[in-house]
């Protein structure tokens, strides 16, 4: 489900054009052409798997990739076994790292019997030298490698994959570059993730984003609302706008704009449903925001505002830019604005230096704030961040301690929260047949919580009225009303 790309002017006899996105264009047709001579190679049309490792923006970059694998040909599957597979990696904890290395193993395997298989790796983690000194010396099967900045160059990459032997690699250390308009192949057709902005200003002092992801810049407001109306156009009821810190938006642009006006164009775009975003840095969450918040019919009951930690001190040393005060203050003016917005956080446990009292802090902002949902993270080290090369790392049986306390007290207050819908009358957005009863759908509500009841495949992408009938926890079981 792409834009329809008019190949047949492009002639591959002439050279690249420089300009993008012509360039990519002509890519594609000259990738199409090899895709074409391996189907008769192998009597059939070739496949391609796109594996996505961490965050939204990540999940919306390998529709990117998938919307090029399949506008050259491939038919895209979830098995690995596959003719082409790329790995879109995040690095953000040394965990994410690890998936990645273990079942590069397994596609090694799966290449040994298909000698035309292609292995590609691109995302965050390939912005690091030291996996790419790894991956050249240990991984040496794998023939793609590209990072963050010049993804958009991926039919080009593909290109001269097809026309040379051994390992290529094209890594960019930053770009200003904004390549709008390739093909994406969305994964549902009715709900779909926008880039606003790439990259982060912040420097969180434990954080590898800003390092892997370069500078913040922001997306032409016109680029914006354009590709908005072509989803609605093409069945998209609900949009989530995507950027590190979406509350910096539009700072940088020659003609600034913020955040909550950008969200009042948006808005406007008849047949747009639902309106979500993600993140809020608290920082630069402005009272223009939650006023447009409060106001708009579409904007989702749903604010993410990840906390990282209660304790001032370790969020002075986290590079934060706000006090546990203040994160409280402004999580209770949301409350009191906008009452039935649910807050969700992130929490990390375990920053170098942080004792049991700080972890209580951070406990007891959980309690005050009553977040409906929080993920917690052990604190990972990433090389080349400040918290990494800082004093008092904690030791992992101290940090495991905390980090059950922490995860202890979200899963109760958590559940507190989320049982006070019983009994109500929600909208909701059907998302899919429910993975355990086929009898059943899963649903999400403004507020992010999701509700299993009686419904056919029919019912997918649209919205309707649902009783919350029984909390289990997390979710809901309900029936449509
Ligand atoms: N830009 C977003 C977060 C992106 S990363 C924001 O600032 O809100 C998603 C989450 O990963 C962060 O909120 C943080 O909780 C966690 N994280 C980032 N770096 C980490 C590290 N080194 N160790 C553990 N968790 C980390
Ligand atoms: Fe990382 Fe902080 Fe930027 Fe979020 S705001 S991506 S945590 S540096
Ligand atoms: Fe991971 Fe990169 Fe996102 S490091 S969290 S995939 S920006």
């Amino acid at each position: 489900m792409h834009r329809e790309i008019d190949l047949k002017n492009i002639n591959l006899n002439l050279e690249p054009p420089e300009e993008e996105t012509e360039r990519q264009y002509y890519f594609i047709k000259k990738a199409s052409g090899y895709v074409a001579e391996l189907a008769d190679r192998l009597g059939r049309r070739p496949t391609c798997c796109v594996t996505t490792f961490g965050c939204q923006m990540n999940a919306r970059d390998s529709e990117k990739l998938a919307g090029i694998l399949e506008s050259v040909g491939y038919e895209i599957t979830e098995d690995e076994n596959a003719d082409f597979v790329i790995y879109n990696t995040c690095t953000v904890r040394d965990n994410a790292n690890q998936k990645v290395y273990g079942r590069l193993g397994v596609l090694n395997g799966y290449k040994k019997k298909n000698p035309e298989m292609k292995i590609a790796l691109c995302g965050c983690m390939m912005q690091e030298k030291t996996v790419i000194e790894k991956i050249k010396t240990s991984y040496k099967f794998v023939d793609l490698v590209f990072g963050t900045h010049n993804i958009f160059k991926f039919a080009e990459l593909l290109t001269a994959v097809y026309e040379s032997e051994g390992m290529i690699t094209d890594i960019w250390s930053d770009t200003d570059k904004i390549v709008e308009d390739l093909p994406v192949e969305r994964k549902h057709s009715f709900k779909s993730g926008i880039n606003i902005m790439f990259g982060c200003n912040n420097f969180c002092s434990y954080c590898i984003v800003p390092y892997v992801r370069g500078r913040e810049r922001s997306r032409e407001p016109k680029d914006i609302i354009m590709e908005v109306e072509r989803l609605v156009a093409d069945g998209v009821v609900e949009i989530m706008l995507l950027g590190q810190n979406v509350n910096s938006y539009g700072k940088n642009l020659e003609n600034p704009i913020t955040f909550a006006e950008l969200l009042k164009e948006v808005e406007k775009i008849e047949g747009l449903e639902r309106i979500r975003f993600m993140t809020s840095h608290p920082k630069d969450l402005s009272d223009e925001l939650i006023e447009v918040i409060k106001n708009s019919k579409k904007i989702c009951r749903h604010l993410h505002l990840p906390l990282q930690s209660g304790s001032t001190r370790i969020l002075k040393a986290m590079n934060r830019c706000y006090t546990k005060e203040k994160y409280i203050e402004l999580a209770e003016k949301i409350r009191r604005e906008i009452p039935d917005m649910a807050i969700t956080t992130d929490i990390i446990v375990g920053f170098p230096g942080e004792t049991a009292e700080d972890v209580d802090e951070t406990i007891d902002v959980i309690r005050r704030v009553r977040f409906d949902n929080a993920f917690t993270f052990i604190y990972s080290r990433r090389t080349g961040t400040p918290a990494a090369a800082m004093e008092g790392q904690v030791p992992e049986a101290e940090v495991k301690k905390g980090f059950d306390r922490v995860l202890r007290t979200v899963q109760e207050v958590a559940a507190g929260q989320i049982s006070q819908y019983r009994g109500q009358s929600v909208e909701v957005l059907v998302e899919g047949i429910n993975e355990n009863d086929s009898s059943m759908v899963t649903g999400r509500l403004s507020n992010n919580i999701l509700v299993h009841f009686k419904g056919s495949e029919s019912l997918i992408g649209r919205l309707v009225r649902v009783r919350l009938d029984e909390c289990r926890g997390f979710y809901y079981i309900g029936t449509v009303e």
